[in-house]
């Protein structure tokens, strides 16, 4: 197999917390877990898990915009937390983010030509303003957007377009890799589909890698080749989107799709709920003991590791 675009290795991510006393140590919160993932060039890997699971963690650190407490990320062989500081501010323009809101991530400030052209800064070769202006008119076009847009302002555009804006930003320094953190979320379902079809055309046309961050799987199982499920920053199950969806073997998955086809609240009769056998929760049991209908004692006593079922990757002792 050729040499992943991305790889993350054993990261691990712990916040220190405010103290509560002045002599106590600073708790620390362990957001990421020992998360590792490769993505191959030109494909769309998904990673879903509910809020606070840490996936814009992961995010921020696959961007390295943040670093892991320990474990490291290769982009394109090289190790972007162990390269001299120009290094990286080159290497920048090969991986570029995408944000969910379209309204926060664009600064109200600046016009489109300010925001679209900002990327080129980082670029090595230093651009005029006719080239930076003939660059983001024709990504603009790319992207569905009007070259004479360049003076407007973010206001003056729908969510959809400026998600577009978001969208050529990212493009501009033609990266390979882009990670889209929830991008669509904020946009009603027909626009959102138009965005994701945008991604998935400008993906075939530049041999593009996603990684596509979303609460919502039917985005998810639409965009996506492979997916990761991330469970209190740890992947709980993987494999491609079509085995996942079709046969997902983590109780946390079935819990997650289960959601998904029952969207009418009414039909969730209490009769219907999953009974949860209490076993005390430690430090070394599964993490997600306490809301699992098939935990058994062994899932208390240890923590099951991530191997391979048919396929497909799971961290479950009673995986079917
Ligand atoms: N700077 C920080 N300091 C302390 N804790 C943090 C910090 N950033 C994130 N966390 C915690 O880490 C966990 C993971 O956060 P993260 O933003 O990665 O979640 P997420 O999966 O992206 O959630 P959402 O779907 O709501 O965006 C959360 O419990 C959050 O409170
Ligand atoms: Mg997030």
């Amino acid at each position: 197999m050729k040499q992943p675009l991305v790889k993350i290795e054993g990261v691990y991510k712990d916040y220190q917390l405010p103290k509560k006393y002045l002599f106590q140590k600073a708790p620390v919160f362990r957001a990421l877990h020992g998360i590792n993932l490769e993505l191959q060039q030109g494909t769309s890997f998904g990673i879903v898990g509910e809020s606070g699971c840490g996936k814009s963690t992961l995010a921020r650190i696959v961007m390295a915009l943040d670093e892991p407490t320990s474990g490291t990320v290769f982009f394109d062989g090289q190790d972007l937390f162990n390269m001299p500081a120009a290094e990286l501010k080159h290497l920048r323009r090969n991986f570029q983010m995408v944000f969910q809101d379209p309204y926060g991530s664009l600064n109200p400030r600046k016009n489109v030509m300010g925001i679209v052209a900002e990327p080129l800064d980082t670029l090595k070769e230093k651009l005029s303003f006719a080239q930076k202006k003939e660059y983001v008119a024709q990504i603009l076009s790319e992207v569905g957007l009007n070259a004479t847009d360049t003076d407007k302002f973010p206001h003056e555009f729908s969510g959809g377009q400026r998600q577009r804006i978001a969208i050529a930003r990212a493009l501009i320094t033609r990266p390979s890799l882009i990670v889209a953190d929830e991008s669509v979320s904020a946009l009603d379902v027909s626009v959102q589909a138009q965005v994701l079809n945008l991604m998935m055309d400008l993906q075939e046309k530049y041999n593009l890698t996603y990684m596509f961050i979303s609460h919502d799987l039917s985005v998810v199982e639409y965009i996506t080749d492979q997916v990761a499920v991330i469970y209190m920053g740890q992947i709980v199950e993987q494999g491609t989107t079509k085995a996942l969806f079709q046969r997902p073997l983590h109780p946390y998955t079935q819990t997650l799709l289960r959601a998904v086809l029952d969207v009418n609240p009414l039909n969730k009769k209490q009769k219907n709920m999953p009974v949860i056998p209490e076993f005390e929760k430690t430090d070394e049991s599964c993490p997600f003991l306490d809301r699992c209908n098939k935990a058994t004692k062994t899932c208390a006593d240890n923590a099951p590791e991530l191997l391979e079922n048919e396929g497909q990757l799971v961290a479950c002792f009673n995986a079917e």
